[in-house]
């Protein structure tokens, strides 16, 4: 879609719709008193009729004879919560797009918002709009049987130039997101390892500031990856670890890492998951999907960063060559890991993609991105991404770039005293710990191969897609927080 930024007013408007946003007390805005004159009072008449009340997410299509269509959008209380302005965003661009108009206009100049500025309202109203037009139909015979058919075209947004490079990054996320929304969404058929090294080798077509390249199982034996090797082996599927390379900061300066994990389909392996629900486990490489995503949107702002993304991608599952529980395994860096349960793979693939990206890049700073546990998504749900470090500094740049993308994140321990949880009898660790502290205890486990970094691990097993019934789908988070997160390491 395109935005277009203008200085003229909403009532000029002679486009499809003009969107209005209703405040839920106190005066209206400017755009919205002016239509309201130029209306003889019906906007007023609504409110007070409680045709609208102004929540956040309430929406109100009125037709006009001769005229664009009003769409009404609940805004809430003037300066209120970032929450409640991007659910109004986000309605407002449903309300369009669900609407027989296929551009507006809008105006949001006197909105403000508790501690943000009019940059980070323009930056969520194009993420929002932007995102609203994801869908996922590839695998439909007839297209015109998919959902939501309606698009919109443009978007007209009352404001000045120097926020024309606000939209261009709310529209890049949400461009990123959709990007990670369909490989998560992909079949496990479809979306393999091999699938994602030749998205990687297609993002690279995009920038001359970005290379790939792939590792696969062969190489992997020579650089002694015995680790990940253990869980690609169960599958015909080869393993693949994916090296995107951006080079868009000063010549020298240590990249920014993002390791993401690819396990394209998780049955569990030999420790077999129920069947109940496990076509869901499609969505184990989220983690791998979101990096991809980010390379996206930096490619597309052309972010003078030096960022490398890795994809540590493998299927888990259970075969005649499958790991057994039981089998002792040596990582990259000469750790040897009892594999007590093969279902516990994520951090197998990881620990040595880690190795590798720590010895070949020397990266500034480390952060894999993982669907790691059902731990963490039973302790924070669907709300917030799991943060692990040791890096009281890290931690709070993490915190605070998911607060300002909207994008929750919640720190949760990792501490000395959990790492004996994962002692073994006869390896130096285990890839599991027991019943308790489930989150930490994978956590614990990658830290034994990201001593002396600034590393960080995001578990996103319970934000990174919607699970079950019409809702199923990927979400495209954490790519906000990690977009954020890198921008501000620019600033
Ligand atoms: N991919 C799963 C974690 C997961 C499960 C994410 C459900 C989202 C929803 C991971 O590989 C896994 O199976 N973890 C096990 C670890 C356990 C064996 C220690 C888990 O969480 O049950
Ligand atoms: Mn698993
Ligand atoms: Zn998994």
């Amino acid at each position: 879609m395109e935005f277009i930024l203008t200085q003229s007013s909403v009532s000029e408007y002679s486009g499809q719709a003009i969107l209005l946003p209703i405040l839920s007390e106190g005066a209206q805005t400017a755009a919205t008193s002016e239509m309201d004159k130029a209306l003889n009072g019906f906007i007023s008449q609504l409110i007070e009729n409680k045709d609208l009340k102004g929540k956040p997410g309430e929406t109100l299509v009125i037709p006009q004879a001769g005229g664009p269509r009003l769409i009404l959008i609940g805004m809430g209380k003037a300066n209120g919560k970032t929450g409640d302005f991007t659910k109004s965003a986000q309605s407002a661009a449903k309300a369009l797009k669900g609407s027989a108009a296929n551009e507006g206009i809008i105006d949001l100049s006197n909105i403000t918002v508790n501690n943000k500025d009019q940059h980070w309202i323009n930056r969520q109203l194009a993420q929002a709009f932007q995102d609203s037009l994801y869908r996922f139909d590839e695998c439909k015979s007839k297209k015109e049987d998919a959902p939501a058919a309606s698009t919109i075209k443009s978007l007209t947004v009352v404001a000045d130039n120097q926020f024309q490079n606000d939209i261009l990054f709310g529209q890049a996320v949400a461009k990123g997101m959709a990007l990670t929304k369909k490989l998560g969404d992909l079949p496990p058929n479809v979306a393999t390892p091999c699938y994602l090294a030749d998205e990687a080798d297609k993002l690279a077509l995009l920038s001359k500031k970005m290379t790939t390249s792939i590792l696969d199982e062969d190489k992997m034996e020579e650089l002694g990856m015995g680790s990940f090797l253990s869980v690609s082996k169960g599958s015909i599927e080869p393993g693949k670890i994916i090296c995107m390379e951006y080079k868009g900061g000063k010549e020298g300066d240590a990249p920014h890492a993002l390791v993401g994990k690819g396990i394209t389909f998780d049955t569990g392996g030999i420790s077999l998951k129920p069947g109940a629900g496990m076509d869901e486990m499609k969505y184990d490489m989220c983690g791998a999907a979101s990096v991809l995503g980010t390379m996206l949107t930096i490619i597309n702002l052309d972010m003078p960063i030096n960022f490398v993304a890795i994809v540590a991608a493998a299927e888990n599952m259970p075969s005649g060559h499958a790991s057994k529980p039981g089998d002792i395994v040596t990582a990259m860096n000469g750790t040897t890991i009892e594999i007590l349960n093969t279902d516990a793979e994520g951090r197998l693939v990881l620990c040595d993609a880690l190795t590798y990206t720590i010895e070949t890049f020397k990266p500034a700073s480390i952060m894999d991105i993982a669907t790691l546990t059902g731990a963490c998504m039973m302790a924070l749900g669907g709300v917030n991404s799991g943060v692990f470090t040791e890096d009281d500094a890290l931690a709070q740049e993490i915190i605070e770039a998911s607060q300002d993308s909207c994008d929750p994140a919640w720190r949760l321990p990792l501490q000395d005293e959990y790492q004996e949880l994962i002692d073994s009898n006869f390896a130096d660790i285990a890839n599991i710990g027991g019943r308790l502290a489930g989150a930490t205890t994978a956590a614990c486990f990658l830290s034994r191969f990201t001593k002396g970094q600034t590393w960080a691990h995001l578990d996103i097993a319970g934000t990174a897609w919607h699970s079950g019934g019409k809702n199923k789908g990927s979400t495209g988070r954490p790519v906000p927080l990690l977009v954020n997160y890198l921008a501000n390491k620019i600033a």
